[in-house]
């Protein structure tokens, strides 16, 4: 394993040169993305681009065929994702993923440990007290709950393990609007408290409200990289590359 580097800045995840594959279908073309210490991140694209692939490829759950993946400066290309998200990843995949035969208690409290810093800034109290909608259903099994709910609970049981770094993909994929905004809040918040993240969302108008910094892919590859006031400024790139 390789130490930190001291020079700035901090890199908590840094992909390098990613080439994965499906079966014969070349997904991720020579794909490198980092995230730095209190970076917010939106990573975009259309349908079929990339995007799930390349975290999936960060996680450990697809092997990229070349490249590496360091985490907290640490060498773990080809790692499992269990080693992974215990160096402080905490991942939310597409379509969640939460114990739906435990109860909203036991799914949050089974996730608790302290962060690789040691800290523990969530705690199930805090997490109870920003997602109040949880704790009016602690007993309700994980399949009882909503699909907002069920969001809450997955980006619930993420904080439970004081990640530095809490991935979304489909931050808000199929919610109503006003549990939609209940998310980005939380969000926000965990922005502010100077969890790194990265989100996918369709929704790019949301998704740069709160980033530092946009990542386009389209097929594989990565074709803007910026801040979100120039999303803002350059429609055409929006028009191009979202198709918005
Ligand atoms: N398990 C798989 N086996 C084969 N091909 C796959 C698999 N998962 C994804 N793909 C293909 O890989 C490409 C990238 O898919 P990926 O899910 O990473 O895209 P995405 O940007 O997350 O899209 P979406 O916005 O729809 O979630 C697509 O062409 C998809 O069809
Ligand atoms: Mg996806």
């Amino acid at each position: 394993m390789t130490t930190h580097r001291t020079d700035s800045p901090e890199l908590l995840v840094n992909a390098q040169n990613i080439n994965t594959y499906y079966g014969a279908s070349h997904i991720l073309r020579d794909l490198s993305f980092s995230v730095a210490r209190g970076e917010t991140i939106g990573l975009m694209g259309r349908n079929g681009m990339g995007k799930s692939t390349l975290l999936k490829s960060i996680m450990g759950l697809v092997k990229p065929r070349s490249g590496s993946v360091e985490i907290a400066g640490h060498d773990m290309t080809g790692r499992s994702p269990y080693e992974i998200a215990r160096l402080g990843i905490a991942y939310v995949p597409e379509g969640r993923g939460i114990f739906g035969n435990l109860s909203v208690v036991e799914n949050l409290k089974m996730a608790a440990r302290a962060g690789t810093r040691g800290q523990r800034d969530w705690t199930y109290e805090r997490v109870l007290d920003t997602f109040p909608r949880l704790k009016e259903r602690l007993s309700h099994g994980g399949q009882q709950l909503s699909g907002g709910e069920q969001q809450m609970l997955t980006i619930g049981r993420a904080l439970m393990t004081n990640p530095e770094v809490l991935i979304l993909d489909e931050a808000t994929e199929g919610l109503a609007p006003l549990i939609a905004r209940e998310i980005w809040r939380i969000c926000q918040l965990v922005r502010d408290t100077g969890i790194s993240s990265v989100i996918v969302d369709k929704n790019w108008k949301h998704v740069s409200q709160i980033t530092d910094r946009n990542v386009i892919l389209v097929k594989g590859e990565v074709v803007f990289q910026g801040r979100s006031q120039e999303l803002h400024d350059r429609p055409e790139l929006l028009q191009q590359y979202l198709g918005v």
